[in-house]
């Protein structure tokens, strides 16, 4: 195992102008880890991963990606290192094709056939306008368009799930324990803290933008007490 975390943030705090809304803000991610950041609406989940992005830098505090301060740096400098998002809203350009949404975000020149072996339901649909794919589709292309590029090393996932029937849950589900065995490393963020907590090895939960808890997936899976008071669930 190397010496550093591949993600820590270390006491961030981050405005949107005036508005505080992470506050002292820590957390890791070690390699090859999943590791989930669950909390209610407006908790400060998805500006987390902005922060960590470099899309709201933070005022305070520190974000070290694989022991290097990245808290200064522009996003697409962010994601040439090896971090990437694939943002809650999707931002999948619905009028295009599926693979000129590809190819959009891929680099100039970098291959996107790995891209296509991962997602087959993409590869049989290359042509297809990306408005018209079913959620789960669309979700498949969100994250597809997250992979392609600089190699992905760190990959922050905000709601996959988000509107997902069922069914659809359990594919995105196994398209994330696929991106952990080949060693990606990934920042979950949910509201769905059973999924988050099946399939991450630690799970943070954030209320008005501070940890509030931390533990290890099982430990919180099976106390009902955090469930409940920290997210209703149980
Ligand atoms: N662009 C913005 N300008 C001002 N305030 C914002 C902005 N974006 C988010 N906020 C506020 O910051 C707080 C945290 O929002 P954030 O989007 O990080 O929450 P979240 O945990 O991702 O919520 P959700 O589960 O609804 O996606 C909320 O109070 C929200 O209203
Ligand atoms: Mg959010």
């Amino acid at each position: 195992m190397s010496a550093h975390p591949v993600l820590a943030v270390e006491g961030i705090d981050t405005y949107y102008g005036r508005s505080h809304v992470l506050f002292d803000l820590s957390l890791e991610v070690g390699a090859g880890e999943t590791v989930a950041l669950i909390g209610n609406n407006g908790a400060g989940k998805t500006t987390t991963l902005r922060s960590i992005m470099g899309l709201t830098p933070p005022e305070r505090g520190r974000i070290l990606f694989r022991g290097e301060e990245i808290q200064g740096c522009k996003p697409n400098e962010i994601r040439r290192r090896g971090v990437s998002l694939v943002p809650e809203d999707r931002r999948i350009f619905p009028s295009l094709t599926v693979a000129e949404n590809v190819e959009l975000a891929a680099a100039a020149g970098s291959t996107t056939t790995d891209v296509y072996d991962r997602f087959p339901v993409l590869d049989d649909r290359r042509d297809q306008r990306a408005g018209t794919l079913s959620g789960g589709e669309q979700q498949m292309l969100a994250i597809a368009r997250g992979l392609v590029g600089p190699p992905t090393e760190l990959l922050l996932l905000d709601e996959p799930t988000e509107g997902l029937a069922p069914q659809i849950v359990e594919d995105v589900s196994e398209v994330v324990e696929a991106l952990t065995d080949d060693g990606i490393t990934i920042l979950l963020v949910e509201q769905n803290a059973e999924l988050a907590l099946e399939l991450a090895d630690r799970a943070y939960v954030i209320e008005t933008g501070r940890i509030v808890h931390e533990a290890g997936g099982d430990e919180l899976l099976h106390d009902p007490e955090v469930l409940e008071t920290h997210l209703g669930v149980r």
